[in-house]
């Protein structure tokens, strides 16, 4: 099984990718870390506890990590996923106590403990964590397997027009993490665009009939809502579980090899995810970034469904 760390401000869509990393025999979760993004670090890394909670897997561990990007004042995504940052669903009590010391602290630990190359990053917020811990342990660039992100955009924005969410908040992480020599593969909105809960699909999770599958379609039925009233969506977008998907199967997303950098200066686009796509495509040896560029939405929705199906 990869193992993985899920870095997440969840979020109705992160709490979807901790439900795919906890369900799906093929990932070992080792861990959530949390960082301020969607909401206040205090209500998310709450919720990821009670996500865990709801998905009966309080042996997973949760830490803490920034409360704010590096340089820049806060902004949360309240109109999208609510005062709590998990609107619209009942979430229980965690029984697992926080664990105890800073988020960026358990990372550089956890991987300088492992095997070299035994342990891919996934996170789904801002990159405020994974920056400082690069900052403050250098050698994790080569311990690291590789870098599955969500966020970004090489064709589109949401929170400007040309910038994503997770980037634009804290473009000063976004480019330390995109210039480190370590893998990374960018699975932005190009991508996450793709990943729409239609009605038929919700039909089908809320379908099996558990709690589980009932609190992930009252999940989604708020999401739908923000997207409708926010962003001019008929369906929400399902953005953070694409990079776990990924990671279990590489065939649900296709990718394009190509240099990535993110704009500090620009007045208009600020945090955009600049991708470089001319020219032939470079090897993996000349370019160490890719970007996601086509989703299978079936084979994507059956991992899903399936992930919450065998949480039960
Ligand atoms: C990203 O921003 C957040 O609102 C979502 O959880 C996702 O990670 C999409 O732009
Ligand atoms: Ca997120």
């Amino acid at each position: 099984a990869r193992k993985i760390i899920l870095d997440s401000d969840p979020g109705h869509d992160d709490a979807v990718a901790i439900l795919l990393a906890v369900g799906n025999p093929n990932i070992e979760l080792l861990g959530v870390t949390t960082v301020g993004g969607n909401q206040s670090l205090e209500k998310v890394t709450y919720n990821a506890r009670a996500v865990l909670q709801e998905a009966h897997a309080t042996d997973i561990p949760v830490h803490a990590g920034c409360d704010r990007p590096l340089v820049r004042k806060q902004e949360v995504a309240a109109a999208i996923h609510g005062e709590t940052g998990l609107d619209g669903v009942e979430l229980p009590e965690p029984t697992r106590p926080l664990d105890q010391g800073h988020a960026v602290n358990w990372l550089i630990d956890t991987i300088m403990a492992a095997e070299p190359k035994s342990i891919t990053l996934v996170p789904t917020g801002p990159l405020t964590n994974i920056a400082m811990a690069v900052r403050m342990e250098p050698r994790i660039v080569e311990r690291v397997k590789e870098v599955v992100l969500m966020g970004g955009g090489y064709h589109v924005g949401n929170w400007s027009a040309v910038a994503e969410f997770n980037i634009k908040v804290d473009p000063e992480a976004a480019h330390i993490v995109f210039n480190e020599p370590w893998p990374v593969t960018m699975v932005g909105l190009d991508l996450t665009h793709q990943a729409l809960c239609t009605p038929q699909v919700q039909a089908r999770i809320d379908g099996l009939g558990t709690d589980l599958a009932h609190f992930v379609s009252g999940l989604m039925d708020f999401f739908r809502k923000s997207y409708q009233n926010n962003q001019d969506f008929v369906d929400p977008p399902v953005h953070d579980p694409c990079t776990v998907a990924y990671l279990i199967d590489p065939s649900v997303v296709q990718t394009r090899r190509c240099p990535v950098d993110v704009e500090l200066s620009g007045d208009l686009t600020l945090g955009m995810t600049v991708a470089d796509l001319r020219g032939p495509e470079p090897s993996a040896e000349e370019c160490h970034t890719q970007v996601a560029t086509k989703l299978d939405f079936d084979k994507f929705w059956d991992l899903v469904t399936d992930a919450i199906q065998r949480i039960g």
